[in-house]
């Protein structure tokens, strides 16, 4: 049976994470932060006294990547998620890890029906056949504030300025790169997420989703 792939691409602290999470959830598919494996490789090349930017070293760690190594507390540092578009950056280091993305979408683990993979690429890349894309965007100051929350949530010590400085540093990266820029797929929904809760944009997401699988069943 061919699994059912729903794509959700944005940029950072734009809600996207919460929503994949929430859809896996509601229709239950399998769910793959793709996020966390640019993470977590750019976070054992940090921990091995590196520099993310080198692709040697960059490229080795995700060839060599286990995920069990690293708890989401490593991975959801600000610095991890500088690092994580560092390496990002680097075209061979995209390439070692796409056809494990791949993988799990088509073939998702414990059988499920369908698979939810949330990222800058899904729907331009990764799985540019998935049934349903979405792309979420917030303006910057709303995710700001989130993202100063979730860190301040975790006991994390916040300097709004830097917090502000390294998610557009981030942005300028993630969409400025050569290969796989973040950006929204031509088929892609796309919702801004700045004036609305998480479960309304969860309630909007869930008709869009449940309408594209509907259509690519029959
Ligand atoms: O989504 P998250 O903020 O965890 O992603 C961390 C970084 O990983 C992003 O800023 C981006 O550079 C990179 N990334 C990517 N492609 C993906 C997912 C994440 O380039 N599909």
């Amino acid at each position: 049976m061919t699994s059912v792939i729903v794509a959700i691409d944005g940029s950072a602290a734009s809600g996207k994470g919460t929503l994949a999470k929430k859809i896996a959830a509601h229709f239950d598919f399998a769910y793959l932060d793709s996020g966390s494996l640019y993470r977590a490789i750019g976070v054992s090349v940090l921990r091995k006294g590196g520099d993310p930017t080198n692709e040697s070293q960059a490229v080795a760690a995700a060839k060599t990547l286990d995920i069990a190594q690293f708890t989401p507390e490593d991975l959801r540092t600000e610095a991890a998620g500088v690092a994580a578009s560092q390496v990002a950056a680097i075209p061979s280091v995209r390439a070692a890890i796409l056809q494990f993305q791949r993988d799990f979408a088509h073939t998702p683990p414990q059988g499920k029906r369908g698979a939810v993979l949330d990222g800058r690429d899904i729907g331009t890349v990764v799985c540019p056949d998935a049934a349903a894309k979405i792309f979420v965007s917030a303006s910057l100051e709303v995710r700001v504030g989130r993202r100063i929350k979730e860190l301040r949530g975790k006991g994390e010590a916040v300097i709004e300025a830097r917090v502000r400085a390294d998610l557009e540093a981030r942005d300028a990266r993630d969409s400025s790169r050569a290969v796989a820029p973040m950006k929204p797929a031509e088929d892609a929904w796309q919702i801004d997420t700045s004036a609305l809760d998480p479960d309304q944009v969860f309630d909007l997401s869930k008709i869009f989703v449940a309408d594209k699988i509907a259509k690519a069943a029959v």
